[in-house]
């Protein structure tokens, strides 16, 4: 049994992306393992500056995982801002990471180039992920790809400190899925709720045919052959199709005489039958907002004293607890 941690920012609707890197694996290792899943309002900070969309949103997350089969009687479920010790945590952390190493991040990089005005929280977003991390004595960190680096951070991080006070911390391992690695959006890019180009887990039918609808595809003629392995649509495809469709698609494709539009048709349907079940379950929990609000101070109130276990034997290591 290990300790499973990831965590999702509420920084917007939660999309396909999400679900394949992050959500379902998450609840299909509920099961057997002691999992710790959280909605990270503090990271959506860096971006969001409208009181009700980010409470909005985070309680959207929620019940979307939920909807979806995370058990919050059997995992550890809450919001990040509830377990207050993590801001706590990720100060001591900050004091013990030298700027270099931020500097490198990608992910901070690409969001400077594309004309994101960067405030300081955004620079230091790995030092509180790290911080979500440490605190809860993480073993293995569900995430894309995209994540990969911040992961490595966090590793960085907990063995600088783990040479300079001994072994307070446990190094995490993160856990990257190769074949959905990186979800594409519908524009091509990797889809990102950030970026416009989402397909929503809980999108409405006629929204979601559009969106299908508009993937971007090349210009190959119906009846050419063409590459699956460069196709956006087929990448969609294949998540959502049994082994065996998906395998029928590829020999069509490279034979050649199907359109992009019917694989649209065929996406459109197995997408919006794949999330049927899961659509009712999140129509009932709509109508109970106040519930989901409740299981989550829950969540916080269970999962707590671990946090604070954590943040005294820190607080003792760097010498903040002076009556030691
Ligand atoms: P977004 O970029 O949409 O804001 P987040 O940064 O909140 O997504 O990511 C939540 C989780 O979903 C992370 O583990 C991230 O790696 C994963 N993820 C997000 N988008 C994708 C994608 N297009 N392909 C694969 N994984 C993704
Ligand atoms: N940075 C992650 C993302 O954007 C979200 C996140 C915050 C996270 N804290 C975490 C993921 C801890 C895993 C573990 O997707």
């Amino acid at each position: 049994m290990s300790r499973i941690l990831s965590g999702i920012q509420p920084s917007g609707t939660l999309h396909i992306g999400n679900y394949f890197a992050m959500m379902k694996p998450m609840i299909e290792l509920q099961y057997h393992n002691d999992l710790f899943c959280f909605i990270v309002n503090y990271h959506a900070l860096t971006s969001i500056h409208n009181p009700k969309e980010l409470a909005e949103n985070t309680i959207n997350a929620a019940m979307d995982f939920i909807a979806l089969g995370l058990d919050p009687d059997k995992a550890h479920f809450w919001v990040q801002s509830d377990i207050p010790e993590v801001a706590e945590l990720a100060w001591i952390l900050s004091c013990h990471t030298s700027l270099g190493l931020l500097e490198r991040s990608h992910s901070y990089k690409d969001k400077v180039a594309k004309g994101i005005v960067p405030n300081t929280g955004l620079f230091t977003y790995p030092v509180l992920m790290a911080a979500d991390i440490l605190l809860f004595n993480a073993e293995i960190i569900p995430v894309g790809k995209d994540q990969k680096q911040h992961l490595e951070i966090t590793r960085d991080i907990a063995l600088r400190f783990n040479q300079t006070y001994g072994e307070v911390f446990v190094l995490p391992q993160p856990m990257i899925s190769e074949d959905i690695a990186v979800i594409p959006g519908i524009d091509g890019q990797k889809m990102s709720k950030s970026y416009n180009n989402t397909i929503n887990i809980f999108e409405d039918e006629t929204t979601l045919k559009k969106k299908v609808m508009r993937i971007v595809t090349d210009s190959t003629p119906v009846e050419a052959p063409k590459n699956p392995e460069s196709c956006n649509l087929f990448a969609l495809y294949k998540l959502f199709a049994e082994p065996a469709q998906t395998e029928k698609l590829k020999e069509r494709y490279l034979t050649g005489g199907i359109g992009y539009g019917e694989v649209k048709k065929e996406l459109f349907g197995l997408i919006w039958e794949y999330f049927a079940p899961f659509r009712d379950k999140r129509k009932q929990l709509q109508s109970n907002k106040g519930d989901i609000a409740a299981i989550l101070k829950k969540g916080a109130e269970k999962t707590r004293p671990i946090a604070r276990e954590t943040i005294l034997r820190v607080k003792k290591a760097v010498g903040l607890d002076y009556l030691q």
